[in-house]
């Protein structure tokens, strides 16, 4: 069925109040470590990108670069190629790479290092989700929104098959449902 709702996981009102709770710490974090570049992953990081970034108290700006895993039919291989980097230098500059959700950990992994190539100061990472159980490779994860299970999840910038992404909260889908 189709047109079935996603089942709410994380609503509305939780994430804006974990999103205030996170720019806090990041505010009172960057507080002498400026100047800040939010670098957000698309597509998937926009909207938590977009709200986080307006609820810091410190001065910032914002970039963002977009990737695409390589697959092998309809199984991810891991491998990750970059489709477009940052505009802006980020030599001398603290960058806090933004995503949306850590899954298995290959992209944040190869977000860290295309990063750190560009010469920064620092390079943090802020998820607003993290699949721990999925992890396959250890990426540090220094600010994470929600822990969740190894459940298929949209809303709030996620999709399933670019659907859902404009929910205004975390839901569930099971993908035989959208068959
Ligand atoms: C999602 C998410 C992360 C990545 C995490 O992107 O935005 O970038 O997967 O998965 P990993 O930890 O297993 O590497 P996706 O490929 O769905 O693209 P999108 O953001 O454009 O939807």
């Amino acid at each position: 069925m189709n047109d079935m709702a996603p089942q709410v996981l994380i609503s509305e009102a939780d994430i804006s109040k974990r999103v205030a709770e996170l720019a806090d710490e990041i505010s009172a974090d960057y507080a002498n470590k400026t100047p800040l570049i939010m670098v957000g992953v698309l597509k998937g990081a926009f909207i938590f990108l977009a709200d986080l970034s307006r609820r810091l108290s410190i001065p910032r700006t914002i970039e963002f670069i977009a990737v695409s895993s390589y697959e092998t039919g309809s199984v991810q291989s891991g491998a990750v190629r970059l489709v477009m980097d940052v505009r802006g230098s980020l030599v001398d500059k603290h960058v806090l790479i933004v995503e949306d959700i850590v899954d298995t950990g290959h992209t944040l992994d190869y977000l860290i290092g295309i990063m750190k190539s560009h010469g920064p100061a620092s390079v943090r990472t802020c998820t607003l989700l993290h699949k721990a159980e999925s992890a396959e490779v250890d990426v540090p994860i220094d600010y994470t929104g929600f822990s969740v299970a190894n459940e298929w999840v949209v809303g709030y910038g996620l999709d399933y098959a670019e659907k859902d992404r404009t929910l205004p909260y975390i839901g569930i889908v099971n993908p035989e449902d959208r068959a």
